[in-house]
């Protein structure tokens, strides 16, 4: 029988299955509590995280016995891979199984922003009537939506956004112009400055590597249409938190909505501070009640698998 430790939350319903072959050490808090997590770690043979575990430095060196990690989710920026391959671990992600939510997160929030009429309820509740000031909202069929990263998530956003009437362009450095998924999903690969000037809406599906930090800088936010809408789901240091905010007062953005952040939680900030237009989010677009449940099985399954 081996040892699982669960250091974030994951669905209970998968609790049973692995406490049925092995013991499971199951606390979400555990993520908080460093000594804690260190010491349940020495006698791990499994660790199962999600993006908050800092699987590097102190705690890879804790892991003294452990075969597998499991991240419920897909980004591996929190965990040290050579490190752990290094020392004979196997580091299992649970790819593509919240795609769905952060590709409905994006046309959800893409539609709101272009519409911009989601901000009148108090005055609405209040007895103002703000019909003028919300009447030239924009429709999202007709728009072109700017896809930078053509994997699992930026093809079914493409997919839902095409569903929608929108125009679909996308960059992928790693994928050729002439990969099927493109013409598949009536998509046009474009080159990354076509599409920062030709995007009506950009979303961001690349993982962070020193070739997207700062992606969005202040220069290329200045580039983009003037009122296009910037969406992050991707990775916190890809946007330049400090230019966008500054590009949302003057106008030159006309939207953003932002899931991912530098530093998480997002420590009170004060660029973020009376930015209009703005959809602010604890870094949840892929996480949903079917997702959660879609990534906890895989994961604990595939963990099993490892463990056997
Ligand atoms: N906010 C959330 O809850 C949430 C949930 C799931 C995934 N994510 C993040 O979304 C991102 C995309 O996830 P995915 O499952 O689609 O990954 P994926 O690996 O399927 O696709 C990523 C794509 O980015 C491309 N790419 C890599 N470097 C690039 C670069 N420099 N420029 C342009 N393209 C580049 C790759 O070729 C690949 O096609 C990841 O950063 C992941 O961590 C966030």
């Amino acid at each position: 029988m081996a040892r699982i430790v669960i250091s974030e939350f994951i669905d209970e319903r998968v609790l049973p299955a692995l406490r049925g072959k092995h013991e499971v050490v199951y606390d979400p808090k555990l993520v908080d509590d460093a000594p804690r997590l260190r010491a349940e770690a020495a006698t791990a043979d499994a660790l199962i995280v999600r993006n908050r575990t800092q699987v590097s430095g102190e705690l890879l060196v804790a892991l003294g016995r452990c075969k597998v990690i499991g991240r419920l989710g897909v980004g591996l920026d929190n965990i040290d891979v050579p490190g752990c391959e290094a020392r004979g671990m196997q580091v299992i992600p649970a790819a593509g199984a919240n795609a769905l939510s952060v590709a409905e997160y994006v046309v959800a929030s893409a539609m709101l922003l272009l519409r911009g009429t989601y901000q009148s309820t108090a005055a609405v509740a209040a007895g103002q009537w703000p019909r003028n000031a919300l009447s030239s909202g924009r429709e999202t069929a007709g728009k072109t939506l700017g896809l930078i990263g053509f994997g699992s998530i930026g093809q079914l956003t493409a997919k839902l956004a095409r569903g929608l009437g929108m125009e679909v362009i996308a960059f992928d450095a790693l994928m050729n112009g002439d990969h099927p998924a493109y013409a598949g999903g009536g998509v046009r690969a474009v080159g990354l400055d076509e599409l920062i000037v030709g995007a009506d809406v950009i979303s961001l599906h690349v993982p962070l590597v020193d070739s997207t930090r700062n992606l969005f800088d202040a220069q290329r936010i200045a580039s983009m249409k003037r009122g296009a809408v910037l969406i992050n789901t991707a990775r916190g240091g890809i946007v330049d938190e400090v230019a966008l905010a500054a590009a949302l007062k003057s106008g030159q953005l006309g939207g953003a909505a932002i899931d991912v952040f530098g530093s998480e939680p997002l420590p009170a900030s004060a660029h973020f501070a009376d930015c209009q237009h703005l959809l602010l989010t604890p870094h949840v677009a892929g996480v949903s009640a079917e997702s959660n449940e879609r990534v906890s099985f895989l994961i604990a399954d595939k963990v099993l698998e490892a463990l056997r």
